[in-house]
């Protein structure tokens, strides 16, 4: 039987556990990692986890009036070195979520702001009006995904994640309702997931095969004409298949958030029969769903996020729950102190 406390790698990478912080954005002003960040994050990685995942972090200038994390310039490093060390001193792997956010920002009355998209659609969230990607601006973005990466790695982390979740630009390449793109970029699911792929080569290139490249994808966009889960289930085939090191799972969470349950578990299932080692992320609250979820199902690794909000010790309290729970997987599923 596996233990949600193995020892265990994910390729390269040695894990403590299986259980990873999922992305929660940092505020922070001209998109420098600030003292509080480096607090919080050692916090939570005395806490007990195996890897914490940034929140968005920016990789390209134009966008640097969102006030979040950056590496779009050399100038953001050594932030980002201070902050890795902190968490290495725990023995935790920090993973750099890389990001273009686009249309999904909400710009107001700031008209000055162009967001740029796969299409001219005004975004569902925000209202706010894109201006359609011309190929040149596709190019662009993918070869600033990958200096960002390149300079993550400078910094010392660990690894990536390609934000390609959440409605932010990457993930819009993948939505029917945002791209309508008649080129090679858009229609057919194979178009459509170009963005992505070439993304993830360009940052191949940059960084080297032994640098770990996750990725975050939506499942389920929750809007008419978004993903199928066909549709990101070929995605993570064909990332799988390019190389990718793993894929976490998440999707339009926002109806979800007052439910106790891993809302995606069924599309992270499916795709971790195919896959690349899977995270689910979205409602993991309770060990012993975690744990049948472990032995029932291909899926690796469990992403949690807002929790550690107010329990940056969370994952040492579950270990120690774990470890006053008598042996055998019956009377571990009854449980029901998570
Ligand atoms: C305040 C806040 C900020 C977030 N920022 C990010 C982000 O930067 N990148 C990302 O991929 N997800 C972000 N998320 C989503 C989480 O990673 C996660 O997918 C979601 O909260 C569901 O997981 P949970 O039920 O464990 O909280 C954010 C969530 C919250 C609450």
């Amino acid at each position: 039987m596996k233990s949600l406390f193995d020892r265990t790698k994910m390729g390269t990478l040695s894990m403590r556990n299986r259980f990873i912080r999922a992305a929660v954005s940092d505020t922070t002003f001209g998109g420098f990692v600030e003292e509080t960040m480096i607090t919080n994050y050692a916090a939570i990685a005395r806490g007990g986890v195996a890897a914490i995942v940034t929140g968005m972090t920016l990789v390209d200038g134009e966008e640097h009036m969102f006030p979040v994390v950056a590496l779009c310039s050399d100038s953001f490093i050594l932030g980002h070195r201070k902050l890795a060390e902190a968490v290495h001193r725990h023995d935790v792997r920090l993973i750099a979520q890389l990001a273009y956010i686009g249309s999904y920002a909400a710009v107001g009355d700031n008209t000055w702001i162009v967001a740029i998209a796969p299409s001219s659609v005004s975004n569902i969230v925000t209202g706010t009006l894109a201006r359609e990607m011309r190929l040149g601006e596709i190019k662009l973005i993918q070869k600033r995904f990958a200096d960002a990466a390149a300079r993550a790695r400078e910094a010392g982390y660990d690894g990536v994640e390609i934000h390609c979740a959440h409605g932010l630009l990457l993930s819009q390449f993948l939505t029917p309702y945002y791209n309508r793109r008649t080129d090679e970029y858009g229609g057919s699911i194979e178009n459509r997931s170009r963005m992505i792929i070439e993304t993830y080569t360009q940052i191949r290139s940059a960084t080297g095969y032994d640098f770990p490249v996750w990725v975050k994808l939506n499942c389920d966009d929750g809007i008419e004409d978004g993903i199928t889960e066909e549709d990101f289930l070929y995605v993570c085939g064909l990332l799988s298949k390019a190389g990718i090191d793993a894929i976490e799972v998440s999707g339009n969470w926002t109806p979800h958030i007052f439910k106790v349950g891993p809302y995606f578990r069924a599309a992270a299932t499916a795709a971790a029969d195919n896959s690349a080692p899977t995270i689910i992320t979205g409602g993991n609250r309770r060990v012993s769903t975690m744990h049948e979820i472990l032995n029932k199902t291909n899926i690796e690794f469990f992403g949690i996020a807002r929790p550690f909000a107010r329990e940056p010790d969370l994952i040492d309290r579950f270990r120690r729950e774990c470890e006053k729970l008598p042996a055998g997987d019956e009377k571990f599923r009854k449980s029901s102190s998570f």
